[in-house]
């Protein structure tokens, strides 16, 4: 494995300004003392109202700082919208891309997160592309279809040559915040038609140099392991069990 495995922590909405800076401070401590930065990298996705504050809060813990959205366009007339240029003034490094929970309540499409991920390349952003199949698509056997349909699109028109990194998120929609994760075989099953397709795209040298694969899914301090150990997925990405730093920090410490 060329990298330490890359943890990301997803906030989603879960936590207040004040709240994630809260945590941001703990797990800053815990990740230096515990010298976490030798075995494992990690960054942490706030909401957008608490990326600025978060970001001090962590100082240099070396703790990296992740968004969980980004717009295609670098400025403009886009309401509500939050461009990779004003996330690239506040050192973001990860983008997360067409997660599940913004397909399914924003309508988010194949188009639209190809779009945003072009954008954060552009911009020096590693987009964490999410991709995943509902549970009535696995049970009628279409999960690697799926899976494969969503990061052809999404990667359309993608070169890595240039790209300051890629992370390529399975993150099966049946999974996620239910607390019972996914068995390791069946995530290699799934990872194994992802990475050939990212092959497929690229090349095997440009994978391996700049591509990685997580796992994402009800991830916690009991089956971590399971999932990086198998060598397929190189990280992971974390929702509910990254919500409280002791529980976070014990995660964490699997690896
Ligand atoms: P979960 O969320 O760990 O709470 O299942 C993961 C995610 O949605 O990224």
């Amino acid at each position: 494995m060329p990298h330490k495995p890359l943890v990301l922590a997803n906030w989603k909405m879960n936590l207040g300004v004040a709240e994630s800076v809260t945590l941001a401070r703990a797990m800053g401590r815990a990740y230096v003392a515990a010298k976490l930065g030798r075995r494992v990298e990690l960054a942490v996705a706030p909401a957008f109202p608490a990326l600025a504050v978060v970001r001090a809060a962590l100082g240099r813990s070396g703790i990296g700082l992740a968004a969980q959205d980004a717009f295609w366009k670098a400025a403009g007339p886009y309401t509500g919208e939050v461009s990779p240029a004003m996330l690239r003034e506040l050192n973001v490094r990860y983008v997360i891309v067409g997660h599940s929970e913004r397909r399914q309540y924003l309508k988010e499409t194949d188009a639209m997160v190809q779009q945003k991920v072009l954008a954060c390349l552009a911009h020096g952003l590693v987009p964490v592309v999410c991709v995943g199949e509902t549970l009535a698509e696995r049970q009628a056997g279409q999960a690697a279809t799926v899976v494969t349909r969503q990061l052809t699109a999404a990667l359309s028109g993608v070169t890595l040559a240039a790209a300051p990194g890629l992370v390529v998120a399975y993150e099966p929609v049946w999974v996620i915040g239910t607390g019972k994760a996914i068995t390791p075989h069946d995530a290699e099953a799934v990872a194994t038609v992802l990475r050939r397709t990212l092959v497929g795209l690229f090349s095997a040298a440009a994978v391996r140099r700049q591509a990685r694969l997580v796992y994402g899914g009800s991830v916690d301090p009991t089956n971590i392991r399971a999932f990086v150990d198998g060598g397929l997925v190189s990280g992971v990405l974390v929702g509910g069990a990254s919500l409280e730093a002791k529980r976070f920090a014990a995660l964490l410490q699997q690896l």
